[in-house]
């Protein structure tokens, strides 16, 4: 990592040596263990069972992953090397759908190696390898600069509700919606967080409350059904939250209940702040209905606490993801700075200018 300052946080992802080692998320708080991966099957697996999850973080998995698949291929083989990288970025795209995050790793990756395209295949690996290390090392940069952005929207003493795990967990260090909260206690703020438990399984209570206190940050932990009441008891004066992909509209799509989150924000008169990488921002998507919204197993609702709190066979319904309309996101935060509504002009800004890097 060439970011010199204190993670305050576990890391989730860590390269060593020759595999990839990641943090069991679905483990915390109770159990630190580490799960080894050296094919992309372990990796995808890990992306869709939630071992390792959050946007950025999926991300930057799966490149290591499509390197571990492409790794071993023979040298003299080329078309069949070309075949096999197409083939398992495709598969690692396709662990889980609503974070562009991972799409736009792995295309990143793979639109290097075809830059390279005649030279040996030995050296398109290195380049390969190289360009995920990049993608991991500058995830962290962007979250700290995420942070630098948003602090100036934020002040001491005051009250902060979030939702999920947009955390250092949830990205190769700091996360985005937390990294202004990481940043404001290096500068000896005192923030009082407040931390949605996030059902079904739970990211806010698990991870989020897990990540803030072990960084001595002033977290107090609150079921979803409560955030209304403590925003009328005027406990909360703004929300921060991430998000997994950001329309061309400015809507937003998020861990699912965050949208509840900005009508009841909205309706408090609290501002709306979204933490988002220039790489969660897609503009190939129109509108926040196009998004692609996960569907996940019923078994995360029914037996969400280690044993059953439901009727056998009840019908479930359970989007991992919600959308917030543009109209309720008061500010989108990213490595360049602030976007406001109108969001098709301002979104539109922030990817130039990283383009134009
Ligand atoms: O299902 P998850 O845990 O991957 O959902 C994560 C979120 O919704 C996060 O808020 C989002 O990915 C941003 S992480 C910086």
């Amino acid at each position: 990592m060439n970011n010199k300052q204190l993670i305050p946080h576990p890391q989730s992802i860590l390269w060593q040596e020759d595999h990839l080692v990641l943090l069991d998320q679905r483990l915390l708080p109770t159990e630190t263990v580490y799960l080894h991966c050296t094919t992309p099957e372990e990796v995808w697996d890990a992306i869709a069972t939630l071992a390792v999850r959050g946007a950025p973080a999926i991300g930057i998995m799966a490149v290591y992953g499509l390197y571990l698949g492409i790794r071993s291929l023979s040298e003299q083989d080329e078309e069949m090397f070309w075949a096999q990288l197409d083939r398992i970025a495709h598969y690692l795209n396709s662990a889980r759908p609503t974070a562009v995050n991972l799409s736009w790793a792995l295309k990143r990756v793979v639109n290097r190696a075809k830059q390279l395209r005649g030279q040996p295949i030995a050296a398109i690996k290195e380049a390969i390898f190289k360009e995920a290390t990049e993608i991991h090392e500058e995830d962290v940069t962007v979250c700290r600069q995420i942070g630098e952005n948003l602090l100036p929207l934020l002040y001491d003493g005051m009250g902060i509700l979030t939702h999920c795990n947009a955390g250092g967990l949830a990205t190769g260090a700091y996360g985005t919606a937390l990294a202004p909260l990481y940043l404001a206690r290096e500068r000896g703020w005192n923030l009082k967080v407040f931390a949605d438990e996030t059902r079904p399984v739970l990211q806010g209570a698990r991870l989020t409350a897990y990540e803030l206190q072990q960084a001595g940050v002033d977290v107090t932990l609150i079921c979803d059904n409560m955030a209304g009441a403590v925003m009328k008891e005027g406990q909360i004066q703004a929300v921060i939250v991430g998000t997994d992909r950001v329309a061309a509209n400015g809507d937003v799509a998020n861990k699912i209940g965050t949208y509840s989150v900005a009508v009841l924000a909205r309706a408090h008169g609290i501002p709306f702040y979204v933490a988002a990488p220039v790489s969660s921002i897609d503009l190939d998507t129109a509108t926040g209905d196009d998004i692609p919204i996960e569907q996940r197993s019923p078994v995360e609702v029914t037996n969400g606490f280690g044993k059953p709190t439901a009727p056998e066979g009840v019908k479930v319904y359970n989007p991992a993801f919600d959308v917030t309309p543009a109209e309720y996101v008061t500010a989108i935060i990213t490595e360049h700075g602030v976007c406001k509504a109108p969001y098709e002009k301002s979104l539109k800004e922030a990817v130039k200018v990283e383009r134009s890097l």
